[in-house]
């Protein structure tokens, strides 16, 4: 545990979490060093003593868009802690296919649970439901603006292969135009004293507000449209292109294929370096560098069950364990 973070009351406590920029650093080492106390219950190793903290808690998920993980991984942590889940991973078997609005939507289904989780494709979704819902809204991914649990879990899993967050350089490669998981993440980068680097196709560079903030922090290194532009890196960050978000295909099929890495790629870098994608991969990442001894994209995977019981027993229970 962080001993110099001390004890502090829980600043998630009955709050949504809707954008990395509500979160300060203070509140992320909070949550991840609770993280670290539910170590080993995600996997079965370790029990949790009865009676578990979230019995009798219920937490609704809304998945209007395609997911695997994030929803599995929040149903499998509420339940892990003794609460239930109900909802929907399919936006067509609800009555928003009648014409409902997201609001009378989510006011409705927070008559049924404690908290919400939602997925939406359209930017700015959690944040609404957060207004309306009168419980915690945490937003699984709104658009191509923002997944903050997703930072949560990508920053657990950084401090705990290199021990530290401050004094890394951090390289993000791929879909930086269209990708949450780089929004959140290069977001909550901001309170820590780290180097970022940027690798995307030209037509993928980052959001200009979210761009011109980051350049202002004195944190960005290097933006660059070509992995050969990085001489050196702690941690690579890669993700899929957005296929889903590209108003016009046309412009997908120009970038589909303009990065790749595999072993070869990596080598350069050094046995400590640390590999990171939230997940799917398409094609971005062979299968080769699967067994580099710093690819950690299915340690992600673990982590998102042992984060994600951290937040909803904090949101929901309102204590640290
Ligand atoms: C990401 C997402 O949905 O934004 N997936 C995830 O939650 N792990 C990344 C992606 O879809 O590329």
């Amino acid at each position: 545990l962080n001993e110099a973070a001390g004890p502090r009351r829980n600043p998630f406590r009955a709050r949504s979490l809707v954008s990395a920029e509500d979160v300060s650093r203070e509140d992320l080492l909070w949550i991840l060093d609770q993280a670290q106390a539910f170590e080993g219950v995600a996997s079965g190793e370790r029990v949790l003593p009865r009676p578990l903290p979230l019995e009798g808690k219920l937490l609704a998920l809304l998945f209007f868009e395609p997911s695997t993980r994030t929803r599995l991984s929040f149903e499998s942590a509420m339940q892990r802690l003794g609460g239930g889940v109900l909802g929907f991973a399919d936006a067509k078997i609800s009555s928003s296919s009648k014409g409902e609005s997201l609001a009378d939507t989510v006011r409705v289904v927070a008559a049924y649970g404690d908290a919400i989780v939602l997925r939406h494709p359209l930017e700015g979704a959690a944040r609404l439901a957060a207004e309306v819902a009168g419980v915690p809204v945490l937003n699984a991914g709104d658009g191509s603006n923002q997944h903050p649990t997703q930072t949560l879990l990508d920053l657990y899993t950084i401090r705990r292969a290199t021990g530290r967050l401050d004094g890394l350089t951090i390289t993000f490669m791929g879909d930086l135009r269209y990708g949450r998981t780089v929004h959140s993440l290069a977001t909550a980068l901001l309170h820590f004293d780290v180097r970022m680097q940027f690798v995307g196709p030209a037509g993928l560079k980052l959001p200009d507000d979210l761009r011109q903030g980051l350049l202002a922090s004195g944190r960005v290194a290097v933006e660059v449209t070509d992995l050969a532009g990085i001489s050196a890196t702690d941690v690579l960050y890669v993700t899929r292109i957005q296929k889903e978000r590209f108003p016009d295909p046309a412009d997908y099929e120009r970038v589909r294929t303009s990065y790749r890495i595999d072993r070869a790629a990596v080598e350069r870098f050094g046995d400590t370096l640390k590999i990171l994608h939230p997940l799917p991969r398409v094609n971005e990442v062979d299968a080769d560098v699967d067994a580099h001894p710093g690819a950690l994209y299915f340690q992600q995977v673990r982590n998102g069950v042992t984060v994600r019981m951290a937040l909803l027993n904090a949101v929901l229970a309102g204590r640290g364990i």
